[in-house]
């Protein structure tokens, strides 16, 4: 197999810091913590995770969570995660967190970030791979819940790049948090949300029309609408797009039948992330390889995925364009 996706340099934009707390790691910090975990071992949990659907994959993944108390855990988190994508040839990443997965549980907001933003500052020194932060909302609670949580963060402006929509997307439209992203948007926050993962397109016209995305999280359903496909591609919306997140959860049956070579065909910008990497079985690079294998992706098809990361990226233009500039001196190389 070609080895053209390991050194490919690339940006992840999908990826929950929550969901990248592998097993070893969970049953490192319940000791720790002196939390005791409803399972055995690591392969017990590991043997857990099969999902029908992403309220399945959801209710582990808050359970997960449930070990990280203290800023430390947050910090070895993270740093596990950038070394990691380190590897994996991730020159650049925009992290998702969870706060409200946290602040529920009694862990202050301040600790969260602090632990995540320590580990991201030595990660660049450390590894040389920058990143962004954004604050995801948990759309299964209130909007009233995610305006508490977009106040505590009004502090963070600096070191938040911007807001999120994730958890459970069926029943909680865009348009239920109209407010909580107008005054985030108007504070100088960027905006992305999930939609159509498991939602209809019109939730995906909810994050572009209501909440004025600067990105899609996921967006397959989209291709469900042909009107809704031209408007991402004549905006040059960007798509983050997650392929064994979606096979994990259902999304698609099997890998051969991912639409992301349609997407692409489609003239849509669509990226390749790894969404929750320590619960759906692999880091970018797998994801990369995954659709290289099942849809027959070309070197350049390959190289296009990783220039539009660093184009839908919130780096400046000039970082951008380094960025590119290092895909192209790659694929000039091989
Ligand atoms: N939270 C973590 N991963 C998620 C996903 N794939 N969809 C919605 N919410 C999430
Ligand atoms: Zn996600």
């Amino acid at each position: 197999m070609s080895d053209f996706v390991s050194g490919l340099p690339k940006a992840e934009l999908h990826l929950h810091i929550e969901g990248s707390l592998e097993p070893e790691m969970m049953f490192a910090l319940a000791q720790r913590n002196a939390i005791t975990l409803p399972y055995d071992s690591v392969e017990a949990l590991r043997a857990a995770y099969r999902f029908g659907n992403l309220q399945d994959f959801l209710d582990l993944y808050y359970q997960g969570m449930s070990v990280l108390l203290r800023e430390e855990d947050f910090y070895d988190l993270t740093l596990a995660y950038l070394r990691r994508a380190a590897a994996d040839g991730v020159r650049h990443a925009e992290i998702f967190f969870d706060p409200q997965g946290h602040t529920g549980r009694g862990v202050a907001f301040d600790t969260v970030f602090q632990g995540i933003h320590r580990a991201l500052r030595d990660g660049e020194h450390e590894l040389g791979v920058s990143s962004k932060l954004i604050l995801c909302f948990l759309r299964h609670l209130s909007a009233e819940d995610a305006m508490a949580t977009l106040e505590e963060a009004m502090d963070y402006r600096g070191a938040i790049v911007g807001v999120g929509l994730d958890s459970t997307e069926n029943g909680h439209p865009p348009e239920k948090f109209v407010g909580v992203f107008e005054r985030a948007r108007a504070a100088g926050f960027r905006a992305v949300a999930h939609a159509g993962e498991e939602g209809p397109p019109a939730y995906v016209w909810g994050a572009l029309r209501a909440l004025a995305v600067d990105r899609i999280d996921h967006g397959n359903r989209a291709l469900e609408d042909p009107a809704l496909v031209r408007e991402l591609a004549q905006r040059r919306m960007p798509l983050t797009v997650c392929p064994l997140s979606n096979l994990r959860l259902g999304g698609v049956k099997t890998m051969a039948e991912h639409p992301l070579k349609t997407m692409m065909d489609q003239g849509l910008c669509v990226t390749v992330n790894s969404d929750d990497p320590a619960y759906f079985g692999g880091y970018v690079n797998d994801n990369y390889r995954a659709v290289q294998d099942a849809l027959g992706l070309s070197d350049a098809e390959l190289a296009r995925i990783a220039r539009n990361s660093f184009e839908a990226s919130f780096l400046d233009s000039e970082t951008k364009a380094a960025h590119l500039a290092a895909v192209d001196a790659y694929v000039n190389a091989g």
